[in-house]
């Protein structure tokens, strides 16, 4: 009796291990972190619900494409920042024989739960379009799709009231359609409404990703759905998984995988709102084109040099300064404004120095248009910034003490030593270089003009340079007075220590040449002058 009693316990348990690869979930199952391996998958095998190892020693449960991609995950929202539900080694996730979902940690800790306990839950299952749906008999309870996370999958509805969440970045349907990127559930730093005019009459609406990639809307009120969004892939590729992840305060669309982006809200990161935490400032350098957070100036400090998207702090506070309180300007910076603040029509100098005299103002931005705004922002709660080439904008922030501006990125890369060294090496090699440069023009210049004016012969040059202007004797080879004498052939006369010949120099300069005696292949000189040769002519 007592052992018949005992099989008949352990029944249900064996149904269970045989059934686990199908996709209803029986009541009583459990998933142990410990072995990532064992998951329970949609019927067609294309959905998998299990652990995956996040780090050495953590773990997050969620449903995955096949391909790895994770479409829905038990999360934490605390106080407004969502992220993975995170247990250690010793996690367990189960579906209680009383309805509820949940994962508790190694300590026995509930970290996440589907609040479906006693509201007459009979099964669980994950079927082939990747929803998990919690059942009383056929009426779902509870789903994944209904609690989504970060994704959106195709076959997935959003409505009115559902959040799709990152960190302190929502997005959000809004009843009258339009969509909205909000910060910390306050800030709305994008929006868009519908185009059509129908969409006055907007109270429910729909948001759904089509297989073929375009993101579309419906109401009741509306004859045809509206057109949001199109993946810049749309209509190709009909078996490709496509979804839509709402990370870093950004919703993408993608095609197969995360690697391969055909479409994003915000094009440019940077104007994602908070990116780079309260004092960040959001840039882009020339080697990569993915944002980098920086600091103001040296008078901030990272609040987690590991993170920087975690934001900047004073190192002072203005509160606290002890010296004078200065204003540092960022050149093409701009602060967001989406915030309530003061906006005034000063001039840029005005907005500094208002901003400095003013006790309540803390940061302002100077911007033109047709006239010059000034944003003051007169809240010390929260500050972003956009630092780009292409912002016209300037911005100020109060610091205490003075001004200690970031070091440029050239000095960033080498340290002040060996930055001087280089600077003096690239001084030295940009006056050699100048110099030989310069030489070699001059050089050019003589060449040329001396090859091609028929005043100056090739041979002529040597002698002219700088020996005939100076009226300095010049030395002319025994060679050259050979030919230009004609071998020596017109005598004009003899004198005391030989005879004097008439030579005409390559300028057709006429000279006297006068041969010493004995001396065969010696060069005499004779000063070629023009009362000389003008006495000849
Ligand atoms: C992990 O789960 C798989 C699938 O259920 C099973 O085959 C394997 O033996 C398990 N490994 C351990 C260490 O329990
Ligand atoms: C489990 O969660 C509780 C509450 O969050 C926490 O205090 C405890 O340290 C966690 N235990 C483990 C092993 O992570
Ligand atoms: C999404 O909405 C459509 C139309 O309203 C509906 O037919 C479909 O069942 C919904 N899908 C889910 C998973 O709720
Ligand atoms: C959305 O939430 C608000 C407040 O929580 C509620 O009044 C409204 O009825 C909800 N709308 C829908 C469509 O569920
Ligand atoms: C977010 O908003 C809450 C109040 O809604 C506020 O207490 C909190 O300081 C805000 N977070 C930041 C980073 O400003
Ligand atoms: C809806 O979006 C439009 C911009 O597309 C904006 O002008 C309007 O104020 C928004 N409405 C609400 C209620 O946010
Ligand atoms: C909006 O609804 C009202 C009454 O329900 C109707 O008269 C009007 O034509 C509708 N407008 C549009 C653009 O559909
Ligand atoms: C503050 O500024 C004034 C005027 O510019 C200067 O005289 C004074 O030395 C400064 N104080 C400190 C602590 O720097
Ligand atoms: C620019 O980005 C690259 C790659 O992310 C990085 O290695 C480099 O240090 C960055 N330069 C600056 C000046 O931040």
């Amino acid at each position: 009796m007592n052992l018949l009693h005992s099989l008949l316990l352990l029944l249900p348990l064996l149904l269970f291990i045989t059934t686990t690869s199908t996709a209803t979930i029986p009541p009583g199952s459990s998933l142990y972190a410990s072995n990532t391996s064992r998951t329970w998958s949609s019927s067609n095998n294309n959905f998998f619900l299990g652990f995956a190892q996040v780090g050495p020693t953590s773990y997050t449960v969620s449903i995955s494409y096949a391909a790895r991609v994770a479409i829905w995950t038990t999360d934490s929202v605390v106080s407004g920042t969502a992220s993975a539900a995170v247990v250690d080694s010793g996690g367990v996730f189960q579906f209680l024989r009383d309805g509820n979902l949940r994962l508790v940690n190694g300590s026995g800790a509930t970290v996440w739960t589907s609040n479906t306990a006693k509201l007459g839950v009979t099964s669980a299952s994950l079927d082939d379009t990747g929803n998990l749906v919690l059942a009383a008999n056929t009426f779902a309870v509870w789903s994944s799709f209904e609690n989504p996370t970060d994704t959106l999958v195709p076959s997935q509805n959003l409505t009115v009231n559902q959040t799709l969440r990152s960190g302190v970045h929502s997005f959000r349907l809004l009843s009258n359609g339009n969509i909205t990127l909000t910060w910390n559930d306050s800030v709305v730093y994008w929006n868009q409404g519908l185009s059509s005019l129908s969409a006055l009459n907007v109270t429910s609406p729909t948001l759904r990703l089509q297989p073929n990639g375009i993101l579309t809307l419906s109401d009741a009120s509306l004859r045809i759905s509206e057109n949001v969004a199109f993946g810049n892939d749309y209509g190709e590729g009909a078996d490709v998984m496509r979804f839509l992840r709402f990370s870093d305060g950004n919703l993408r669309m993608y095609s197969g995988g995360t690697t391969t982006m055909t479409w994003a809200v915000l094009a440019d990161q940077c104007q994602v709102y908070g990116y780079c935490g309260n004092m960040g400032i959001c840039s882009y350098n020339e080697s990569s084109s993915s944002p980098i957070c920086i600091c103001p100036s040296l008078n901030f400090e990272a609040v987690d040099v590991n993170d920087r998207r975690k934001g900047c702090k004073r190192k002072v506070e203005v509160e606290d300064c002890a010296g004078n309180v200065t204003m540092l300007e960022l050149k093409q910076t701009k602060f967001f404004t989406f915030q309530a603040q003061q906006i005034v029509s000063i001039g840029i100098t005005a907005c500094r120095v208002n901003c400095l005299s003013s006790t309540s103002c803390f940061a302002s931005t100077s911007f033109s248009d047709t006239n010059v705004w000034c944003y003051m922002k007169n809240t010390p709660d929260f500050v972003s910034g956009y630092q780009g080439p292409v912002l016209l904008s300037t911005s100020y922030v109060k610091v205490c003490g003075t001004v200690q501006p970031n070091p440029s990125p050239l000095q960033q890369s080498g340290g002040d030593k060996t930055c001087w060294k280089l600077r003096v090496w690239v001084v030295g090699v940009v006056v050699v270089v100048t110099i030989l440069v310069m030489a070699a023009l001059v050089g050019l210049f003589w060449w040329f003009c001396c090859k091609t004016s028929p005043k100056f012969g090739g041979v002529w040059t040597q002698y002219t340079l700088l020996e005939y202007a100076s009226g300095a004797p010049v030395q002319f080879s025994y060679k050259d007075l050979h030919r230009w004498t004609k071998r020596f052939k017109d005598k004009l006369g003899a004198g005391g220590f030989g005879a004097v010949y008439r030579g005409v120099l390559a300028n057709r300069t006429v000279v006297a040449v006068k041969q010493l005696e004995g001396i065969e292949q010696g060069a005499s000189f004779s000063k070629a002058n023009n009362g000389e040769s003008s006495a000849d002519a």
